[in-house]
């Protein structure tokens, strides 16, 4: 058999080239494709898979604010929890009543805590029970 004239060689590898050109060119494009499709929902026939009983519970553990008892707790606890825990003011040392109700006014105008004029008072009063001293 004669060989190959280098022409033939040379074209030969183009046809080769190009044919590996071609078979990537597709496998991207169908990959591409199958990438796109949108997947299917799961079959609605499957049953809802049953839980075994179990005698386990999940108790979740409770921290109630440890709040004595006294004249306009509510309040307190409603007014005085927005931004802090009670803990806060429960860690203080006992003050009097002038400077409870400094404190409790700072949390209003400084800031910014919603308390009507009224409720300041009544929530001093109740600190004074908390942590209240005499002047
Ligand atoms: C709008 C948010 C807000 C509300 C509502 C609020 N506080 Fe505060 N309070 C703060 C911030 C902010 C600080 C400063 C916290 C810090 O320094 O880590 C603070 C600090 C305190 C402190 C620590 C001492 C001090 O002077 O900083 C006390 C006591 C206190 N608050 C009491 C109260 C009481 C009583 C109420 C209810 C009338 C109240 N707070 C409501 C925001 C608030």
């Amino acid at each position: 058999m004669a060989e190959a004239s280098p022409i033939q060689h040379r074209t030969r590898r183009g046809v080769l080239v190009w044919t590996l050109l071609a078979v990537a060119v597709t496998t991207a494009i169908a990959f591409d494709a199958l990438r796109d499709r949108p997947r299917l929902p799961p079959p609605e026939t499957e049953a809802p898979v049953e839980m075994p009983p179990t005698d386990r519970a999940f108790v979740l553990p409770s921290d109630p604010p440890d709040l004595p008892l006294g004249p306009h707790r509510e309040e307190f606890a409603v007014s005085c929890t927005i931004c802090h825990s009670t803990r806060l003011v429960a860690n203080q040392p006992h003050f009097p009543q002038k400077k409870w109700a400094e404190i409790v006014h700072k949390m209003v105008a400084v800031y910014g805590a919603p308390l009507a004029p009224d409720d300041e008072s009544r929530i001093v009063e109740y600190l004074m029970t908390m942590r209240g001293r005499p002047e």
